[in-house]
């Protein structure tokens, strides 16, 4: 049969397989990690091309691993874990091209599917350009070859494949067919001076693809199965693809060492910004804000230089957070304030309250509307009720305080033995003074009162001040000694 035979591939009905290469070794970023785990916005690079084929709800995701497969397969058992797809793992011993790395996919797709190619180094690509690729390729036209390919136009092409188009239909627009690819490597002066290259993105029928990738020979100074040559083979039959241009030229590449990757993720922060201030976040400046993860925000956000988001966070109306913080997987309701220089990992606020200056929040801390953490404080699965401040030097850990608590300076709730954790309970309105050691386990009735300097290991009654301290003395006979 004839590729072009196949008309249900033209179609969006046919299922999408999509076809991650990821084979190649990456020498360039001279790393011991495979080049698709490396770090982009917190997560390997390969995550993002795998949430991207995620989006488009394909049939099936096929990623063609060869160099470091083992360490790769591991790296990606994170993402699948949380994802509803499950990946076919092609095998590719040995580097042969990209030609040879999509002809070992092939015997895992039905003939009536579409694919599109990605790459996993290529991480930045936008869903919206995905979608125009597979709609240009899957078009209901009649003269729809079922075959595109990502292109772009970029000022200096280097090492990047260049693209024979055929002449524009109209001297404004009108789509172009792509006659040939030909790469740096292979290219005379003349093609070399082209400025549309190729992303290696492209969409197709699986017949089609089938059938010009067993055409490929490996005529060129690399010695490789070459996926490009499939663009001249399908021209040569009446079948061009057509070129799809990226919106945005970054969009389309990679990162081949870790200068490129530094770049890529300062590309991606500000993309991701830029979207976040679209939202109508506030920032200081959109080059120092980082998130790695996912951020949602309400009305009148403001951020000030030099905020890092990790995880998944969700930040209510009128949150602001002030300069040098770190807000990981935190929920801070509406009217949160955080000032500069805070750490805040697993927090939830349930009302406006105020956080820092320099305040260590970790996981399990949930705070109530009007509760206040000061400068040097650090907590740990402690629950603040509403009106209830600790608002310097603190350590509380494992503690459910009530509402209008008052815990003085270097209240320390002594929660390890060592070997166990044990739970403090403070109830309402009660007063710590300052420098007080609270064994646990231990509860501090409501309206109680501590005195300063205390240590206690055991239960204070409601509305009483109790004290553990010793004794001061003066010693009227005393003097201070001379020097000899
Ligand atoms: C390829 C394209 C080039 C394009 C460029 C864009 C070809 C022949 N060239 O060149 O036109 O401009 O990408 O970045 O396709 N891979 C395998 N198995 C292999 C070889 C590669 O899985 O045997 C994977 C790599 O891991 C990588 C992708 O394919 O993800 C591209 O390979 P790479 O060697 O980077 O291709 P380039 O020479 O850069
Ligand atoms: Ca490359």
């Amino acid at each position: 049969m004839m590729p072009h035979e196949n008309a249900s591939a033209n179609t969006a009905q046919a299922p999408l397989h999509v076809v991650i290469l990821a084979a190649g070794q990456g020498s360039r970023m001279k790393s011991d990690k495979p080049k698709v785990l490396q770090t982009l916005c917190g997560q390997p690079m390969i995550f993002h091309v795998l949430n991207a084929a995620a989006h488009l709800q394909p049939a099936q995701i096929h990623v063609v691993y060869g160099h470091l497969g083992e360490a790769l397969q591991a790296g990606v058992a994170a993402w699948q874990a949380g994802a509803q797809h499950t990946i076919n793992w092609v095998l590719q011993a040995k580097q042969g091209g990209t030609g040879d790395a999509v002809r070992h996919a092939m015997p895992g797709i039905p003939e009536h599917a579409r694919v599109l190619v990605l790459y996993g180094d290529a991480p930045a690509l936008s869903e919206a350009t995905l979608r125009r690729l597979m709609a240009s390729a899957t078009s209901a036209d009649a003269n729809s070859t079922g075959f595109a390919a990502l292109v772009a136009d970029v000022p200096e092409p280097g090492s990047l494949g260049r693209v024979k188009l055929s002449a524009p239909e109209s001297p404004i627009s009108g789509p172009r067919s792509v006659l040939q690819i030909i790469e740096a490597k292979d290219a005379d002066a003349e093609t070399l001076r082209l400025r549309t290259v190729n992303t290696g993105v492209l969409c197709a029928s699986a017949a089609l693809l089938r059938a010009h990738s067993a055409l490929l020979k490996p005529n060129n100074v690399q010695g490789e199965l070459y996926l490009t040559d499939i663009f001249a083979s399908c021209a040569a039959q009446s079948m061009p693809a057509t070129a799809v241009f990226c919106s945005d030229a970054q969009e389309g590449f990679g990162a081949n060492d870790a200068w490129e990757l530094a770049q890529l993720e300062r590309y991606l922060q500000l993309r991701q910004v830029r979207a976040l201030c679209v939202q109508g976040l506030r920032v200081a400046d959109p080059l120092r804000v980082d998130v790695r993860g996912s951020l949602q925000i309400g009305r009148d956000v403001e951020f000030d230089v030099n905020v890092l988001i990790e995880g998944q966070v969700s930040l209510g109306d009128g949150v602001r957070i002030g300069a040098f913080c770190r807000i990981q997987d935190c929920q801070l309701a509406a009217g949160t304030v955080v000032h500069s220089h805070c750490e805040l990992t697993g927090v939830i606020t349930t009302g406006p309250c105020k956080i820092g200056p320099f305040a260590r929040l970790r996981p399990g801390t949930e705070l109530a509307a009007g509760s206040q953490i000061g400068n040097f404080v650090e907590t740990k699965k402690a629950r603040f009720g509403p009106g209830s401040k600790a608002s310097h030097l603190s350590y509380l850990g494992d503690a459910t305080i009530g509402s209008q608590v008052n815990i003085g300076a270097g209240t320390i709730t002594c929660n390890y033995d060592g070997v166990n954790k044990f739970e403090t309970i403070i109830e309402d309105g009660a007063f710590i003074g300052s420098n007080s050691n609270l064994v646990a386990p231990i509860r501090i009735g409501a309206f109680a009162t501590i005195g300063a300097g205390s240590t206690l290991n055991q239960d204070a009654p409601a509305g009483q001040l109790t004290l553990a301290r010793s004794k001061a003395i003066t010693l009227p006979a005393w003097k201070r000694p001379k020097k000899r």
